[in-house]
């Protein structure tokens, strides 16, 4: 018999290790929530919180054997990952593993995996890693297409090039904005597809891996901007996306929740990415299933049981983003948006914001799918986030 509760590190204290943390909590865990500034949100609501540099593999080895947690949970990219496999090899669980993380953060290594180990469909590829590289894989791929840095996130340093004459701005721009210091680009043909879904992934130790009904999305600049579950699909898709998904994770190993993202264009599943631990998208989850993303990723982790998972009514989820440099938060609406049936509205707590930065989201059950994304929409367009003039 395991002997509760448990102390879990969260390594980035954004939104979702807020949720993941006050799901954590609720069964008595202790939370350790770090991140680069003091105050993020799962620091507002973690036992305690951890200012360092979690790029810095001294730094961050410093404070894991520190305090020493049951388990290391990554939830951002941005990580030191060599250090977290030095740590792994003193014994600590890092999830799902620190071979994962490493592979993920890394657009070139996850896409070897998928299309070169395992056989997946993805988008047609190939890498550059200088500006003459770029134009002559350019021309194989054919334009329109996408150069991104292989590493980075929300969109980052991504362009959409139509023609050659637009690939060294795209070179500079995803030089500039990397995370890192590579020098090298992937080049995707541009997907003309009908749909984006995340399938979320959960791998057990001792069961089964089970997948939540998929989430639809849309995302603009590489930013999520609303999400809905459940997406309906022939059956034939849902199960080729489950096949892929349990052939990545099963590769990747170790437990947790895993966001699959897929594209579907007519009859065909291409994938895309992965992130091994909750997905913005699966925020939606906080209305719509029995057990969140979130509670799911814990349960996997600590080795709980997961009976059944449900999505009782059609949900969505739509983002409240600032606009502009906000230094005093403050926000209003919240009367108008809670007069809407089934809607909920969370705001993260974020000290200040930037333009598109995601600072809140409005949660929505509805009879169909069209009446949750409505209701919203609308939920998320009563708020206003605005800076509060000082007294
Ligand atoms: N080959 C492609 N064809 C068409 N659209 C694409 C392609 N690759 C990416 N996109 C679009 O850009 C979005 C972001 O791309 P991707 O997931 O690769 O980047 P990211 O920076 O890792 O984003 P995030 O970290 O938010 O998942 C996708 O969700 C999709 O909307
Ligand atoms: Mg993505």
């Amino acid at each position: 018999m395991t002997i509760f509760p448990k102390t879990l590190m969260i390594l980035g204290s954004g939104e979702l290790g807020k949720e993941l943390t006050i799901a954590a909590q609720r069964i008595g865990c202790m939370v350790i929530a770090c991140d680069k500034y003091n105050g993020a949100p799962a620091m507002q609501v973690a036992d305690l919180g951890i200012v360092l540099d979690m790029n810095n593999a001294i730094e961050l080895q410093n404070v894991i054997r520190k305090y020493r947690p049951d388990a290391v949970i990554p939830e951002i990219e941005a990580l030191a990952v060599e250090a977290l496999k030095e740590i792994e090899q003193e014994g600590f669980k890092v999830i799902p593993t620190a071979r994962a993380t490493a592979i993920t953060m890394n657009r070139d290594q996850i896409r070897n995996l998928a299309s070169e180990k395992l056989g997946i469909k993805t988008a047609n590829f190939a890498y550059a890693s200088n500006k003459e590289e770029l134009e002559k894989v350019s021309e194989k791929i054919k334009y329109p297409l996408l150069v991104k840095p292989v590493m980075s996130s929300s969109g980052k340093g991504q362009s959409l090039v139509k023609a050659k004459d637009s690939l060294s701005k795209a070179w500079e721009l995803a030089m500039q904005q990397a995370r890192g210091k590579s020098t090298k680009v992937i080049v995707e043909e541009l997907l003309n597809f009908d749909l984006e879904i995340t399938l979320l992934t959960i791998k057990q130790a001792n069961g089964e891996t089970l997948f939540c009904p998929p989430i639809g999305h849309v995302q603009k600049d590489g930013d999520y901007q609303c999400s809905w579950q459940p997406q309906n699909l022939p059956s034939k898709q849902i199960e080729e996306m489950k096949s892929i998904a349990k052939m990545i994770t099963d590769d990747l190993g170790g437990e947790g929740l895993f966001g699959v993202e897929f594209f579907i264009r007519k009859e065909e599943v291409i994938f895309s990415e992965l992130s091994p631990r909750p997905h913005d998208t699966g925020l939606v989850t906080l209305i719509s299933q029995n057990l969140s993303e979130f509670e799911l990723h814990l349960r996997a982790i600590l080795g709980l049981p997961i009976p059944e998972i449900t999505c009782a009514h059609p949900s969505a989820s739509k983002v409240i983003l600032s606009t502009g440099e906000i230094n005093n938060v403050s926000y209003t609406g919240l009367e108008k948006a809670l007069r809407i049936k089934n809607t909920q509205i969370l705001f993260f707590g974020k000290p200040n914001g930037k333009d598109g930065r995601r600072m809140g989201v409005a949660l929505s059950k509805g009879t169909n799918l069209q009446e949750a994304k409505n209701k919203a929409d609308k939920a998320a367009s009563s708020i206003e986030v605005f800076e509060k003039e000082p007294n």
